[in-house]
């Protein structure tokens, strides 16, 4: 038996309940790990809210980092005691133990903290995606960054700018504006200023690249803030999901491309996963990004963990303790 997060119906954050649960021993190809940080995710908060569909009842969360404590057959190069983290394509993190596919564990370098690493590795490899395959920014390339103080934001913010790159960020409110200078933006505006402006300023008439993760509230200025052949990057829905668009908007609007990336499709293979994974820990010790651990929530607390993810209230990332 251990403790875990469970989720019996859809709905406000305090559907997360504490909860005994059995765990099952790690079969063929899977192993046994005890959880030593896991990472909160706005993810959580779609699948908790019901707009990401996962069959009732379900643990939530997507990453953790911790400790192999057995391992099943058919296991190649992990051993009981090895330091691990995961980014997992089905939820089950928020528990003290958790059976996972062995092809989804990296194994933690010494110079990686737990904690860092449940913070930083599906935040980072998603601003790893974004910034390194989806489109690869090059120096001169002006971007605008949304939600640029939250986790996956602040490390586009120092990611791009360390690639050469002009960032124009949009943060909530004006308490945010100074974390995100720290981070080295060259422009950071809140989100009730004028950044469509700020983005079409200067040469080109609109940025290269948007990296919207907010969605809904802020799709379509999104779309007027880019230069001719721009692409609009949509890669979340925090404000809630982004609006049906026809083919006919993106060209009234200089040629655009769209696309709607996910994590999950850029590291279906395990070579995939860890060649991203080996980027972005080179990008941590580089000090390329310095991960911000703004919170951490005992992971029995996840409820209280949530209502501030989705109030707006944290910063950088935000970890959960068993
Ligand atoms: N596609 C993928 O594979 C992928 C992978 C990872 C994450 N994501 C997406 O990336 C985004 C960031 O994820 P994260 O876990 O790092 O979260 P986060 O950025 O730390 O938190 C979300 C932020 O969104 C902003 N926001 C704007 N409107 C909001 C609203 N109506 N309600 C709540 N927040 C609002 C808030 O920042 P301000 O107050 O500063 O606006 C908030 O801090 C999420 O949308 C997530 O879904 C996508």
């Amino acid at each position: 038996m251990a403790y875990a997060i469970r989720v019996h119906r859809h709905g406000a954050p305090d559907v997360l309940e504490w909860q005994a649960v059995e765990v099952a021993a790690p079969g063929p190809g899977e192993v046994l790990v005890r959880h030593t940080a896991v990472g909160l995710n706005f993810f959580d908060v779609y699948e908790r809210t019901g707009l990401y569909q996962a069959a009732l009842p379900f643990t939530p969360g997507r990453e953790a980092a911790g400790v192999v404590e057995a391992v099943g057959s058919r296991v190649r190069g992990f051993s009981v005691g090895d330091r691990v983290a995961y980014v997992s394509n089905t939820s089950g993190a928020y528990a003290e133990l958790r059976v996972v596919a062995a092809d989804r564990l990296v194994r933690l370098p010494d110079d990686i903290d737990d904690r860092v690493a449940a913070a930083v590795l599906l935040k980072g490899l998603t601003a790893q995606m974004l910034l390194r395959q989806v489109y690869r920014v090059r120096g001169g390339d002006r971007i605008l960054v949304h939600a640029a103080a939250g986790g996956v934001g602040s490390l586009l913010v120092s990611w791009a700018k360390h690639l050469g790159a002009t960032v124009i960020a949009v943060v909530g409110d004006a308490v945010k504006v100074a974390y995100v200078r720290e981070l080295g933006a060259d422009e950071v505006l809140t989100a009730s200023d004028d950044w469509v402006a700020a983005a079409k300023a200067g040469d080109g008439g609109g940025v290269h690249v948007v990296y919207d993760s907010v969605g809904k509230d802020t799709f379509w200025r999104s779309l007027d803030s880019l230069r001719p052949r721009g692409l609009m990057v949509s890669f979340g829905n925090a404000s809630g999901p982004a609006p049906a668009v026809a083919p006919l908007e993106l060209s009234k609007r200089g040629s655009l491309y769209l696309t709607r990336p996910t994590l999950f499709d850029y590291t279906r293979a395990r070579t995939e996963l860890l060649k991203a994974t080996q980027d972005l820990f080179a990008a941590i010790r580089g000090g390329v990004i310095r991960p911000r651990i703004g919170q951490t929530f005992a992971l029995r607390e996840a409820a209280e963990a949530h209502r501030a993810l989705e109030s707006r209230r944290t910063t950088g990332s935000t970890v959960l303790i068993p």
